[in-house]
């Protein structure tokens, strides 16, 4: 059977809170806050828009959360300041298990996909830029249907890209949203729990694997078991 891993890029494998740094020198002790307020915007709006069928790239959530944070926290970051806060978007960390966990996975033989709300130009600039790219065999984005996760369509176009029926693909993500979207097409699970304090929605449905770190991965490959 074939074995693919399709990974969500956004928190799993990219820092969507990689900017706290950039972050601290404009709105002080509002960083932490203005980060999460500002993903969770960002997701909100994708929902939304998806919800409302009026699609805009996720940049343009981003940028649109991004404003909205500023507002809200009456930080008050002028024009310039939100510019540069966006571009640095486009090179946002990613977290130090991704690379060695690649490249065990390609050893193994796993074909491996990054699959996200972004564009498949920003998330290969993203990858790139981490030098990430070159352990991918593709990027799929949910920008070709024109909505967002957790539509069952964008797991469906991620069956089509890889060529794959759904209980042969494994998505690995921190997002909840993303598993359970997942498993409702019939591909198989992994919860990445990066933080210790996340909550599993109590929808009645289960990941088929949770995880605390992304080289956790590499044992589950070489699980015969499991495939
Ligand atoms: C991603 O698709 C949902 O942010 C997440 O990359």
């Amino acid at each position: 059977m074939s074995k693919v891993f399709a990974f969500d890029i956004y928190g799993t494998l990219i820092d969507a809170h990689g900017l706290l740094d950039k972050l601290k020198p404009l709105v002080g002790d509002k960083a932490v806050e203005f980060s999460n307020l500002w993903r969770e915007k960002q997701l909100e709006y994708s929902f939304r828009r998806g919800l409302m069928r009026d699609y805009e790239s996720f940049a343009v959530c981003t940028k649109q959360a991004l404003n909205y944070a500023d507002l809200k926290l009456d930080t008050r970051l002028g024009e310039q300041q939100r510019s540069e806060l966006l571009s640095l978007y486009a090179t946002l960390p990613a977290f130090s298990d991704v690379g060695k966990t690649l490249v065990d996975l390609k050893a193994l033989d796993i074909r491996r996909y990054a699959f996200s709300n972004g564009t498949k130009d920003a998330v290969s600039g993203l990858l790139k830029h981490a030098n990430l790219l070159p352990m991918m065999d593709g990027v799929v984005s949910v920008d070709d249907l024109n909505t967002f996760k957790p539509n069952p369509d964008v797991y469906h176009h991620l069956l089509r890209e890889v060529g794959c029926e759904p209980n042969e693909v494994w998505l690995i993500s921190t997002n909840t949203f993303d598993i359970i979207g997942a498993q409702a097409i019939g591909l198989r699970t992994v919860w990445l729990k990066r933080d210790h304090n996340a909550v599993f929605d109590p929808w009645g449905v289960e990941p088929t694997l949770v995880i605390s770190g992304l080289s956790e991965l590499v044992a589950l490959a070489k699980n015969s078991a499991l495939f």
